[in-house]
């Protein structure tokens, strides 16, 4: 199993860094447009591997595509993090160009590859990545609904003061501070419903810190997070290289589901070898279904933004 990390920044380098701990997959290609980055990245990450255990090969590379022919799992992470106070949706002049060319490039090399976007606005540059390489649908995943999900079940265990593995728990919607909706109503503790250990008004406080909880990140650090975002798409490349099955909400692709359609927007997905095997359709609540409806105008609103 090869991967290819394109962007080797701190997303990129903790996304690869994630993968090689968990020792599934045989390479992984770290490229980056800056000279000697990523091969520095690659190095210090595989003086890791002793010292770790794993056995998986890192591979640095500045902008040669050839490394990266062959990949079966592709990662676009490229593009400029977002600043305090700017929103995802602000990006998008300068990282749709880099996100269009980097997929060509992608495909190039590697024309099998499944494609996971991390690039924002996320759900913006999947559907981007959609319109100008005409892959099918289940080979290009947006990740911000793992990444969300796990901002959502940290917020939880918080408010009930439980362990964070007795916590389930979805956001599904847009990959924005306005646009996530975090599914309140049907997250758990061990099978019971949350509502039956915090009150509304607390609950609808974690949904709120949820929906920022990338920006609020960004206000401590002077840039975007890394940890969970590397975190969550290597649970996503582990699930496809592994051919898990599992569910996992992120960007797809919508062709009446939800009653949406042409755009991408996070929903719930079973995540196997080849890549979105299914979209998961769940009944909404009407406030839920409203919500959605909500993000998914903010959503193509952005892509309106697109020149394709
Ligand atoms: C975040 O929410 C990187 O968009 C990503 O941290």
């Amino acid at each position: 199993m090869k991967v290819t990390i394109v962007g080797a920044g701190a997303v990129g380098a903790s996304c690869a860094e994630y993968i090689a701990i968990k020792n599934f997959a045989a390479e992984v290609v770290l490229l980056d447009i800056k000279e000697g980055v990523a091969e520095g990245k690659a190095m210090d990450l595989m003086q890791c591997a002793s010292l770790n255990g794993f056995d998986t090969r890192i591979v640095g590379s500045t902008n040669d595509y050839s490394k990266t022919a062959g990949s079966d799992i592709v990662v676009i992470t490229s593009g400029i993090p977002r600043k305090p106070g700017m929103t995802r949706e602000e990006l998008i002049g300068i990282n749709a160009g880099i996100v269009k060319s980097v997929a060509g490039s992608l495909l190039e090399h590697s024309p099998e590859a499944i494609m996971i976007v991390v690039s924002n606005p996320m759900d913006t540059m999947t559907y981007l990545v959609h319109k100008t390489t005409g892959l099918p649908k289940n080979r290009i995943i947006g990740m911000g609904g793992a990444l969300d999900s796990a901002r959502f079940k940290y917020r939880l265990a918080e408010a009930l003061e439980a362990p964070i593995s007795d916590i389930d728990g979805m956001v599904i919607g847009g990959h924005s501070d306005t646009g996530m909706v975090p599914l309140t109503s049907q997250a758990t503790r061990n099978s019971i419903k949350v509502s039956e250990f915090i009150s509304e008004d607390r609950l609808q406080e974690v949904a709120e810190a949820t929906k920022v909880g990338g920006a609020t990140l960004t206000k401590l650090l002077g840039t975007s997070a890394w940890y969970a975002p590397g975190a969550a798409v290597s649970a996503l490349v582990q699930a496809i290289a592994c051919d898990q099955k599992k569910m996992f909400p992120c960007s797809a692709l919508l062709e009446g589901e939800y009653g949406l359609e042409d755009l991408c927007i996070g929903v719930p997905v079973i995540l196997g070898r080849n890549g979105i095997e299914r979209i998961v359709e769940l009944e909404l609540s009407q406030a839920e279904a409203d919500k959605m409806k909500e993000s998914a105008a903010g959503v193509s609103k952005t892509n309106g933004l697109l020149e394709v």
